[in-house]
């Protein structure tokens, strides 16, 4: 059995070599993770939308008390990314009432005023994750949620430790979650008495402060750094393959970018509720099943040169957000935030170039997103 997760490859900007075996003999194999459990690794295109979208896949079913564990911790109960429908259909329903177009598109000024700041500031050789990428999808985040300027560090380190998958024990994960559940419950009490023209306030007058803290924090963790991943992998990618940055993104470009920055593994797991073919493999009810829509973005029976970032390239149906009912949520906000953060960077300094070797540059292990650790820049 494979252990996983894979060692990396020589360049950050490509997967491990393994996964282009494995989408040849062996799409649906059997891993061993860091916490000792064993899942199903799905790495095609075809296998990866298919579990994504069959409801016999469960999200719920992960939480349950003898779930082999894809990450340390207790996953919590109840929230959009750990219920199956009817009852994610409710949560749903509900988040799209708050997190609106119009809400996304009042957000864009303050988001391009943050941007323009954060690279006033920045001085050469910088640290693109430390000084922009992150600061920047921390910001906006807080901005969507109303989250006061000065909890933001702290909302950060919370979220980073929720989010990993290895390299932390579950104890620091179960009180990195409970700290920020906490700390939410604190901001939604607070509106619920004083409420504004905010999200968690439209949340509130259609629902009772119980699902809208949960809520609130999974925006926090599948925001914060999704977005801190793809702004760093994005520059990146378009720096090393492509040499500069584009001056005008267009939605051709925007959308291979999803496709191809999203570096390390990118794994989105279910369990099964009964035993299900996949591919070659009859996966058994309960088994965990890893999707890397990563190799699935790269699966060369859907895309041609599909190691290649091409900014023209459609059409362009990759799975970075996901599949199903599932699909990401905040994949409008996270367009209008990479496009706002490229654009400003790229009218601000349209000389940037890296500041180190591409095989220097190491990826992040143990975030279910893998951006680099640093990226220095220079103007
Ligand atoms: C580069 C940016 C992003 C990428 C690649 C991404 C990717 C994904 C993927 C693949 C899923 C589905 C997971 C699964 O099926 O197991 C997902 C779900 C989700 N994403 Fe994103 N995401 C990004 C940014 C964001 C942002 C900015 C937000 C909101 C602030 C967000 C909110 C969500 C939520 C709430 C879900 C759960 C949806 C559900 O379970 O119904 N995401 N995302």
């Amino acid at each position: 059995m494979l252990g996983f997760p894979f060692a990396p490859a020589g360049s950050p900007l490509s997967l491990p070599p393994i996964y282009d075996e494995l989408r040849r003999e062996r799409p649906v194999c059997r891993v061993r993770l860091p916490t000792g459990a064993h899942a199903w690794l799905v790495t095609t295109w075809a296998d990866a939308r298919f579990v994504l979208s069959d409801p016999r896949f469960s999200k719920a079913a992960m939480t349950r008390p003898d779930a082999p564990k894809a990450r340390p911790g207790e996953l919590p109960r109840g929230v959009l990314f750990t219920t199956d429908p009817p009852e994610h259909t409710r949560l749903r329903a509900l988040l799209s009432r708050a997190l609106t177009t119009r809400r996304i598109l009042s957000l864009r000024p303050r988001m391009v005023a943050y941007a323009d700041h954060l690279i006033e500031r920045m001085t050469p050789p910088a640290d693109l994750v430390s000084s922009f990428a992150a600061p920047l999808a921390m910001r906006a985040t807080c901005d969507l949620l109303g989250v006061p300027v000065s909890d933001q560090e702290q909302f950060a380190a919370w979220s980073e430790t929720v989010l990993a998958v290895d390299g932390r024990s579950s104890g620091d994960v179960e009180r990195a979650q409970r700290e920020l559940f906490a700390y939410i419950g604190g901001l939604v009490e607070t509106r619920t008495g004083n409420p504004g023209n905010d999200l968690v306030s439209d949340l509130l007058r259609h629902a009772s402060p119980e699902p809208v803290v949960g809520l609130v924090a999974t925006l926090l963790v599948t925001g914060y750094e999704t977005m801190a991943a793809g702004v760093t992998n994005s520059v990146l990618t378009l720096l090393a393959a492509h040499g500069k940055l584009l001056p005008d993104l267009d939605s051709d470009a925007l959308e291979e970018l999803f496709r191809f920055a999203a570096f390390g593994d990118a794994l989105r797991s279910r369990r099964a509720l009964r035993d299900v073919r996949v591919g070659p493999v009859l996966v058994r009810a309960g088994d965990l099943v890893m999707v890397s829509t990563a190799s699935a973005n790269r699966d060369p029976s859907v895309f041609g040169d599909a190691d290649m970032f091409l900014p023209t390239r459609c059409p362009n149906p990759h799975v970075a957000f996901g599949r199903g009912v599932h699909y990401c949520a905040g994949a409008s906000l996270a367009r209008t935030q990479l496009r706002i953060a490229l654009s400003r960077l790229a009218y601000r300094l349209p000389g940037l170039s890296l500041a180190t070797p591409l095989a220097d540059i190491t990826l992040r292990p143990g975030g279910s997103e893998s951006p680099p650790e640093r990226l220095l820049v220079r103007w």
